[in-house]
């Protein structure tokens, strides 16, 4: 008989009903809904039960019985039980408690469960109450949220608009989305959603008729009757589509999520035929598709993204031209799903989900498209798309001319003047291309080697640019030597102002291939494939023939083994003298040796597991060093955030990360770093487990608004000076997730297989274009398998790539709870140097342990894990009182 039965999310919570998610994460139906997951308590590693289903239960909303769902769920997570209670109908007030109680519910062998309640203290506050303190931090993120919105269609000048009265159609009333689900996620101070932002800060009247229509059905097509009424009340509408996006959960290729719905699409048509002037805002984490809204004649078009705490604020204030746009978009937004070539190899959830059981599911994803994503596709192979990469409009106009440019053999130096020559105020942003020789390698048509932007240039001002690319930048890699080589020919030069609009300004010649870097042939898939080929686009077109998915099957058949090439670590002398306590280490850090050889295995082992779960410190972090009190050890703190600091305490909230990249501008990702840094001081957390970075391989992956960019330089960048801002302010930042996590769908059990000129090129260039900007202090590897062996585990990727080849010295950890799936005595072997988030007890520390002792784990390795650790926390402990 089973006992100590637990409805995981009981107890005491904060809850904000502003937050669009609710339990989205889990399960895309949850959305807007609490959620209880059926389990044994967490002693038992909150096993998952049998619930029975048709026996029921009771569940009361403050002591009023309410309607839930109970199902097994087909989702994450790990197919528990969970029960479900709408919270959208509830009417919920900042400030007021609120007790769900859940009662005589059986499990399939039927025992019944003790009841369960969960208490929600309703946490949203007042817009107008926030704290001055913050309000440079919170002014911050205005400013990237306005810097990232991207204006992508302006016919007849529509906008801005000089009409306050509005006719809003569409859900946004009642699902506005301003962040993503999961580690992305923000818990704000305060935020201004669409209608309260235009309202208070655009002083905008809404049509109420229409408003009243939507928020009591968001799906709504309007009438006739209907809209010749809103007419009367004005002569603009918006229209309005919102998509959210979480970590854990792909979108789909379906209406409702990448395609419009028909409902939408009524809507739209309906409302651009009777208007003269009509904007559709896209609410939305990712690409959509857009030939519905194109075709509808739609006057403006404006992405809006997943936007922060001032979404509201910031997308009122574009629609007054109050703010001039000048963001640009980060990805290519294609006309239909189906000419990404990478949707022939991006298992989609709903396939699986009818096959079997998605937590016993292992999925191979073979990357056939090979180095053609994003512009590199549709540009090299002439196929047209809705909105190019890096296209975004203005209010006003600019010129960019060259001023200079010059190629030293290592390096292209170029110059840029901008003028504004439109009306207005406004920035600029001018992106630099090369189009490259094929030679050995073929080359995509065109790609990114720098961008800039300018600062606010008042009509008639002018500013100079200076772009800088060194030769790794354009270089490619050559499987066959496994180097990055700059072959010999004619490279042309481009200003655009995105990858369709480009003029030649510059050529230079290579007159002998230059090897760039000599690498090894590291973490190489173990079947050769045919990738893409411009050469012959037919013959070698994706065909998905070889991405499949294996049912009943907890993980892979390689589970447990790491690669070939091994790595010798020097080991550090045993120490016996007096003990050095952290403190000395502290003031003399030449005594690290010492330090680390004084260590038991025992002691080495507890500190490569990191020492505590999710929330289980106070304020909610991620996890943290275990303290040796022995020698004293320091606390060191781990949060999640790339738009804020992902506590139980409410902080800044920026924009996600693809509507920070579509800035286009340093500073801008700099500033999300640096003000993520000041408030991680302050609630002593020293390591930010962030940027997210992967590429956006297709326009499904859940992640994709925590990621970046579809382009590996682009990506790098950013990310990169988003690392900088959080290291240069006193937080470390661990770059993630290393490599190949391009999909969401059974993200433990995923296997990535790409090329090795695909891999280099794209999928290890993004990181490496970030560490030239800042060597980041940690990594974390990712869930997935790349190349048939899981990343966190990978001893070619993590000592060979990153160590040896990178040059990375900071610490590496496993995505968390890793070890359900890929072995963790492989993963430190292969040194990983942390396992997450582990436990205070044995669990994890004895396998280590009994490894050492057999011979399974070299000493050395488990000693230079721990000391990568422990110099990362000499560069931040000190900073913080303990
Ligand atoms: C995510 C990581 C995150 C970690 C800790 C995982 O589910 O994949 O990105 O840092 O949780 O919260």
């Amino acid at each position: 008989m089973k006992k100590n039965l637990f409805v995981y999310y009981a107890g005491e919570h904060e809850y904000d009903p502003n937050n669009a998610y609710g339990h989205f994460m889990l399960n895309k139906k949850f959305l807007g809904k609490y959620a209880f997951a059926f389990c044994q308590l967490p002693e038992n590693n909150y096993d998952k039960i049998e619930m029975d289903e048709k026996a029921g239960g009771r569940v009361y909303f403050n002591g009023k019985p309410v309607p839930y769902e109970l199902e097994k769920s087909d989702m994450d997570w790990n197919g528990y039980w969970i029960l479900t209670v709408n919270m959208r109908d509830k009417n919920l007030k900042p400030g007021e408690t609120y007790t769900i109680r859940v009662e005589g519910f059986r499990t399939a062998d039927g025992v019944e469960m003790d009841p369960a309640e969960a208490i929600l203290h309703c946490t949203a506050p007042a817009n107008d109450a926030y704290d001055p303190k913050y309000e440079k931090h919170d002014s911050a993120a205005l400013d990237v949220a306005r810097e990232g919105i991207v204006l992508l269609k302006n016919d007849g000048g529509v906008l801005p608009l000089k009409n306050r009265k509005i006719n809003v159609f569409g859900s946004i009333y009642s699902v506005f989305y301003n962040q993503s689900g999961g580690a992305g996620s923000i818990f704000p101070r305060f935020s201004y959603d669409f209608v309260e932002g235009l309202c208070k800060f655009g002083g905008f009247e809404f049509n109420p008729e229409v408003e009243k229509l939507y928020r009591e059905n968001p799906d709504a097509v309007p009438t006739e009757e209907l809209l010749q009424r809103a007419e009367t009340f004005s002569d603009t509408a918006i229209v309005t589509i919102s998509r959210g996006t979480s970590e854990n959960i792909d979108n789909e290729s379906v209406p409702g999520e990448y395609y419009l719905k028909e409902c939408e699409k009524e809507m739209l048509f309906a409302v651009c035929a009777k208007f003269r002037k009509t904007i559709v805002i896209l609410n939305t984490g990712y690409q959509v598709d857009v030939r519905d809204i194109i075709g509808s004649g739609a006057c403006g078009v404006i992405w809006l993204g997943l936007g922060g705490m001032y979404a509201g604020r910031a997308i009122s204030e574009v629609l007054t031209g109050e703010v001039n746009p000048s963001g640009r978009l980060p990805d290519t937004w294609g006309l239909d799903y189906g000419d990404f070539p990478s949707s022939k190899n991006f298992i989609e959830t709903r396939e699986l989900v009818s096959k079997g059981n998605i937590h016993r599911t292992c999925v191979t994803n073979v990357y056939e498209e090979g180095i053609y994503i994003g512009y590199r596709y549709f540009d090299t192979f002439g196929v047209p798309v809705a909105y190019p990469f890096g296209y975004g409009l203005s209010y006003t106009a600019f010129s960019a001319r060259l001023v200079n440019a010059d190629y030293n053999g290592e390096k292209l130096t170029l110059s840029a003047e901008v003028e504004n020559i439109g009306g207005v105020s406004g920035k600029n942003v001018v992106q630099v291309y090369i189009s490259e020789p094929d030679g050995k390698l073929e080359k995509c048509a065109h790609r990114l080697v720098d961008f800039g932007k300018t600062r606010e240039l008042m009509p008639g001002e002018k500013q100079t640019l200076e772009f800088s690319v060194d030769n790794n930048f354009m270089s490619s890699y050559d499987a066959g030597t496994s180097s990055y080589i700059l072959e010999s020919g004619e490279y042309s030069v481009y200003l655009g102002e995105n990858i369709n609009s480009l003029e030649k300004v510059y050529a230079f010649t290579v007159e002998n291939t230059v090897t760039v870097k000599k690498c090894h042939h590291y973490c190489l898939p173990k079947e050769k494939f045919t990738t893409l080929s411009k050469y012959d686009p037919e013959g070698t077109y994706p065909t998905g023939k070889l991405s499949h998915y294996e049912t009943d099957k907890d993980s892979f058949d390689f589970a447990k083994n790491s690669r070939d090439t091994h790595f010798e670590d020097r080991e550090i002398p045993q120490y016996n003298g007096d003990t050095i306590f952290y403190t000395d280490l502290e003031k003399n850090p030449s005594l690290i040796d010492k330090f680390i050889g004084q260590m038991s295995v025992p002691e080495l082992a507890r500190l490569n597991v990191c020492a505590q779960a999710w929330s289980m410190e106070t304020n909610g972090v991620a996890g943290a060093v275990y303290r040796l009190d022995k020698y004293k050890m320091k606390s060191f703190l781990t949060a999640d955030g790339n738009s804020g600091l992902r506590l139980s305490k409410r902080t800044v909230g920026f924009p996600s990360s693809n509507m920070v990249c579509a800035s286009f501008n340093r500073e801008t990702a700099y500033t999300v770093g640096r003000v993520i840094a000041e408030e991680s001081v302050e609630e002593k957390v020293h390591f930010s487990l962030a940027p997210g970075m992967n590429l956006h391989r297709n326009p499904l992956c859940g992640r994709n608004a925590e990621y970046f960019s579809e382009d590996p330089l682009l990506s790098g960048i950013m990310a990169g000076y988003h690392a900088k801002g959080l290291q240069d302010n006193g937080v470390g930042a661990v770059i993630k997730h290393v490599i190949g996590n391009n999909a969401e769908l059974c993200r433990f059990r995923s296997n990535s297989i790409i090329d090795e000129r695909t891999m280099r090129e794209l999928y290890v260039k993004n990181f490496e274009i970030a560490m030239s900007v800042v060597m980041p202090d940690g990594i974390m590897t990712a869930y997935n398998a790349t190349n048939d062996c899981y990343t966190g585990m990978d001893e070619e990727l993590i000592m060979g790539i990153f160590r040896n080849e990178l040059g990375f010295d900071g610490y590496v950890m496993t995505d968390w709870t890793s070890y359900n799936t890929c072995d963790p005595v492989e993963a430190v072997r292969a040194g990983n140097c942390w396992l997450t988030p582990g436990s205070e007890d044995n669990t994890y520390t004895k396998p280590i342990e009994d490894a050492v002792a057999d011979g399974r784990i070299p000493l050395a390795r488990l000693q230079n894990n721990v000391k990568h650790i422990v110099k990362v926390m000499l560069k931040y402990t000190k900073k913080f009182e303990n």
